[in-house]
């Protein structure tokens, strides 16, 4: 996911949701916080960041990242498996250094071509750091109520759009540790998510826009990218 100003409002207090786990803040909402309930309209706002031990410090390298046509974006991943966290783990410093370039707040694995089913976030709420890496995430549940929000992605720079999701979902994940968690959230965390969680089914943004608006997008984009490979052609030729 794309990062923007516009998606930036006053990010609300995140807390830990079991002692395990690491926050970056340590506002709390007492009480809002029991797990594996369900997600219905009206209920307070919960947000739940799970920080992980393991989180890699954004040392990588940029990778490329790929942009329609390419065929890894539309591709279904394929669930990493215990034996695939050596390669997962050696990629995770990349894939932020490649987020926080762009700059993004989500960058999924297909996104940089690779087949695996995992994707890395960071709000940065307050512009702090808070880096997520989700392994094998599943949306497990949805509110009733939709909620619309301007989305771009790192595939699709510079093309923005008014995307409707559920306003709050349940994701289940596994971290880089793979230890399993369940966190529930709503406003810019519920869409990220979401975002990410469709690259790993080869879907993206613009898929919930309708044809017409999807093609109009997507032809913009390549006649922006057409623009500017003219443009940076001239200048290659005589470096
Ligand atoms: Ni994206």
């Amino acid at each position: 996911m794309m990062r923007d100003p516009a998606w930036h409002p006053s990010f609300p207090d995140v807390g830990s949701a079991a002692g395990r786990c690491k926050s970056s803040r340590t506002g709390n909402e007492a009480g809002e916080r029991s797990r594996g309930t369900k997600i219905e309209p009206g209920r307070p706002p919960r947000y739940i960041a799970h920080m992980t031990s393991a989180t890699p410090a954004p040392l990588g390298a940029k990778l490329p990242i790929l942009m329609p046509p390419h065929p890894s974006l539309r591709a279904r991943t394929r669930r990493v498996a215990p034996s695939d966290m050596d390669q997962v783990r050696a990629l995770l410093p990349d894939m932020f250094a490649t987020m926080y370039a762009a700059p993004g707040i989500g960058l999924a694995a297909p996104q940089v071509g690779v087949g695996l089913r995992f994707a890395v976030i960071d709000l940065m709420p307050d512009e702090t750091p808070a880096p997520m890496v989700l392994i094998n995430p599943e949306v497990i549940r949805v509110s009733e109520d939709w909620a619309v929000r301007e989305e771009g992605c790192l595939s699709l720079p510079g093309q923005y759009a008014d995307v409707t999701r559920p306003a709050r979902v349940a994701v289940r994940y596994q971290d880089a540790d793979f230890a399993t968690h369940e966190i529930e959230a709503e406003g810019l965390l519920a869409a990220c998510l979401q975002h990410e969680i469709d690259h790993l089914d080869g879907v993206l943004f613009v898929d919930h826009l309708s044809a017409l608006k999807r093609n109009m997008l997507l032809r913009k984009l390549a006649k922006e990218r057409k623009q500017m490979a003219a443009q940076i052609a001239p200048q290659t030729a005589q470096g």
